[in-house]
């Protein structure tokens, strides 16, 4: 039971072996083909839909690349500078070239954690580049950098690494916002434009994938799970990966609670996988809002959208008394990130979690604290 919720589908890591990377086959064999190919390329789309977890467990798939790995989230958006990224990169270089440091030049090598000129910095990126990258191909996955979309500089200089470097060297973007290629092309962002071959937008699962998702996580784990809380758990997690396989692990562990309890075991798993929900879905929006003056307008439409199911434009206009022509830049920069979206001529929550959380009270407060 245990290895299924470490290996399996259910399990939270984001290195899975392919055959636990769930629905997303065509994905796997393009992203693969473009990483064997180095082309650069872009992975977009809403929280927790797999972005992570399918280009990290496909490069993992190919035993001739060097894979490293950079989380931009740990960095606080305020911070989000070519500076900065700077740094992380070299201390990753640093990491990946000590293994052949005998090849590289040690003063060189040891100026990278001192403070030095970037222009001077840059010149020995690029030596240690050319080291790294005679010993084998390099695939760099650069997770979450849709805060850097504010200093183009990281893009320019992305650009300029391309022309050196691919393709022995992949660069893979990945941003948690609908259209990263359309943001780069209407920034300042332009050469990296030009470089990239191409954009995935992963979605959550339709209900017979998430229903296909859970059967088989349960399978598994050898767990026979009451049809009816299939059934249930498909239509209230909205088809995220990130919540269903939370919601199987919660399962697994609690598995008496759900054979026995049916839907009213279900309903008390779903309680706890909300209670872990809650400050992640909290942060984030906090996270998002970080940077804006008026974040008690935002906060106001998240309520809204969220307390009705599906609300208009005029409906939003009259209850926040805000004019819609203004209305909808704050509603476009929500729709960007994900967190609402529009049916025709209504908008709602993306995410049913983060409509269950939106509608506590006080949650706006709990935001704002955060902000
Ligand atoms: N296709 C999949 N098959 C199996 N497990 C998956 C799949 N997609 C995601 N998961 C699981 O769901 C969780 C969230 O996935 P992941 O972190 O890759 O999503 P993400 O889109 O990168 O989210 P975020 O935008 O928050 O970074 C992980 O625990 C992962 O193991
Ligand atoms: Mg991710």
């Amino acid at each position: 039971m245990l290895d299924c919720i470490e290996n399996g589908l259910f399990a939270k890591s984001t290195i899975k072996p392919l055959s636990n990377v769930f629905g997303l086959e065509d994905e796997i064999k393009r992203t693969k083909a473009y990483l064997r190919a180095g082309e650069w390329f872009l992975v977009s789309g809403l929280r927790r839909t797999g972005k992570t977890t399918l280009i990290r467990s496909v490069a993992a798939s190919l035993d001739e690349h060097r894979v490293m790995y950079v989380n931009t989230w740990k960095i606080h958006p305020d911070q989000a500078k070519l500076e900065k990224f700077i740094e992380i990169m070299g201390e990753q270089l640093q990491v990946a070239a000590t293994k052949f440091i005998d090849r590289v030049n040690i003063t060189d090598f040891k100026l990278l954690g001192m403070t030095v000129k970037f222009e001077k910095k840059k010149k020995i990126f690029d030596q240690l580049f050319d080291q790294l990258l005679e010993d084998r191909p390099l695939i760099w996955i650069i997770d979450e950098v849709q805060d850097f979309f504010k200093d183009p500089r990281l893009f320019r200089y992305l650009a300029a690494l391309h022309d050196l470097h691919a393709p022995r060297l992949t660069v893979v973007l990945l941003g948690s916002v609908v259209a990263m290629r359309k943001i780069l092309r209407i920034t300042a962002s332009h050469p990296l434009y030009g470089r990239i071959s191409d954009e995935f937008l992963l979605t959550p699962f339709n209900e017979m994938k998430s229903r296909q998702f859970l059967k088989q996580g349960f399978e598994q784990c050898n767990i026979s799970i009451p049809e009816e809380v299939i059934t249930e758990a498909a239509l209230q997690l909205g088809g995220f990966a990130g919540w269903l396989s939370l919601f199987g692990r919660l399962a697994v562990i609690e598995k008496e609670m759900l054979s026995s309890g049916g839907v009213e075991g279900f309903k008390q798993i779903l309680q706890r996988l909300e209670k872990e929900a809650r400050h992640q879905i909290i942060d984030e929006i906090a996270r998002m809002l970080h940077d804006k003056r008026k974040a008690g307008i935002y906060l106001k439409i998240l309520r809204k959208v969220a307390e009705e199911p599906s609300v208009t434009l005029a409906e939003l206009s009259k209850s926040i008394e805000k004019k819609p022509t203004t209305l909808l830049n704050y509603l476009s920069y929500l729709q960007a990130h994900g967190i609402i979206k529009k049916m025709e001529r209504h908008y709602l929550i993306a995410d049913p979690l983060t409509r269950r959380v939106l509608r506590h009270p006080n949650v706006e407060q709990e935001i704002k604290k955060k902000i």
